[in-house]
């Protein structure tokens, strides 16, 4: 039988199998926390939850940003559909308009603005990071800005003093920043940064954090009272209430001391050290991570890698051009050291002879 062409990450997310060694999707294999298991003996409720979220929840989430209240705060089916809200409530507001996104972009990005209707304007991002100068080209006109720091697929983080550039100019103009920030407790060279302001929207997620992707648990914040109310309108008429056993366990993964969260920074870093070097051992051109779990190594012939990678070595990788970014594959080191080496075992054998392809 022919073998399906890969064009698309859902060919990969949730594919697991023994022997292959997947370097795709971001989900960390490390365990959520145990303490999120001790409410399921006594657990019992089954009802409809309140669209907006379950009130511990938000209470707990809004005594981790200054001066929050839990009616700025909606519990979503991840940070996707936290993502996927927003966007469709700013072009309810703006009946469409321009959205700036960073290219290369976390692959669902443009796809969203698309079919909520608004239009992506994009604005390429130099050696990894935000061009403040074609960024000031191109804002006026948007209705909203998409920053993702640290950053899926480049691993890179945003300095401090771009990240307040932009929040005074949007502010200034109005613009919305949805700030996406997955990876916010993932950053292996500073504190993180929180965009705030009248405009902005925080997003984020228990999938990475603590390791609960699959129990699909996000959030959005905003201080923008008409906003909330526009994304609890369309999610009361589209999914509901996010699944409310989820929310119970995400609940007790607040309560988790923040040492613990901390804790796992060491492991990823061993583990970025890890692939980083392997890969630039093999003469790949990449960025450092500092943040996030992804590097983004060039590569020429970059979807033929994808589909031969898989099809022969048992390898997922991520086609760049998903992402915006044709001559790259991105791989997501959210795996154990042993699978790390093996994986950059294969990718090795696979390259040999394919040096050229690496410049
Ligand atoms: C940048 C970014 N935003 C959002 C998401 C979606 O996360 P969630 O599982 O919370 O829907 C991901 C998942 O990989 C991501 O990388």
């Amino acid at each position: 039988m022919k073998k399906p062409k890969i064009d698309s990450p859902i060919f990969f997310v949730g594919v697991r199998d023994n022997g292959i060694i997947s370097f795709g999707s971001g989900q960390p294999d490390l365990p959520p926390p145990r303490q999120i298991f001790n409410i399921l003996p006594d657990y019992r409720s089954f009802k409809y939850g309140l669209t907006q979220g379950q009130i511990n929840l938000r209470e707990a989430l809004a005594k981790q940003y200054p001066g929050a209240k839990a009616e700025n705060f909606v519990i979503t089916n991840g940070a996707s559909e936290a993502l996927d809200l927003t966007i469709r409530a700013l072009s309810q507001k703006f009946h469409g308009g321009k959205i700036m996104l960073f290219r290369p972009y976390y692959y669902s990005y443009p796809f969203l603005a698309k079919i909520s209707g608004m239009t992506p304007v994009i604005s390429d991002l130099k050696e990894g990071r935000i061009d403040l100068e074609d960024f000031k080209k191109k804002i006026k006109g948007c209705k909203a800005i998409l920053i993702n720091s640290p950053s899926n697929p480049t691993g890179k983080i945003e300095s401090i003093e771009t990240l307040k550039e932009i929040e005074k100019i949007t502010q200034k103009l109005g613009i919305y920043i949805l700030s996406d920030e997955v990876y916010k407790d993932l950053i292996y060279e500073r504190e993180n940064y929180l965009l705030h302001g009248p405009y902005v929207v925080t997003i984020n997620s228990f999938s990475k954090t603590y390791a609960m992707c699959g129990f699909r648990v996000g959030y959005l914040y905003a201080r923008d009272k008409e906003l909330v109310r526009a994304v609890v309108e369309i999610k009361a008429r589209t999914s509901m209430n996010t699944g409310i056993l989820s929310q119970e366990m995400a609940f007790e993964a607040t309560k988790v001391p923040r040492r613990q969260v901390d804790s796992q920074i060491k492991i990823w870093r061993q583990r970025r050290d890890l692939i980083y070097k392997g890969l630039k051992d093999m003469g790949f051109d990449l960025w450092k991570p500092e943040g996030a779990f992804y590097v983004f190594p060039k590569i020429k012939n970059a979807n033929r890698v994808v589909n031969d990678l898989f099809y022969k070595h048992k390898v997922i990788t991520y086609d760049g051009a998903w992402f915006g970014n044709p001559d790259r594959i991105r791989l997501s080191y959210a795996l154990d050291v042993k699978d790390i080496k093996e994986g950059l075992r294969r990718i090795k054998k696979y390259i040999k002879g394919k040096e050229s392809w690496l410049k």
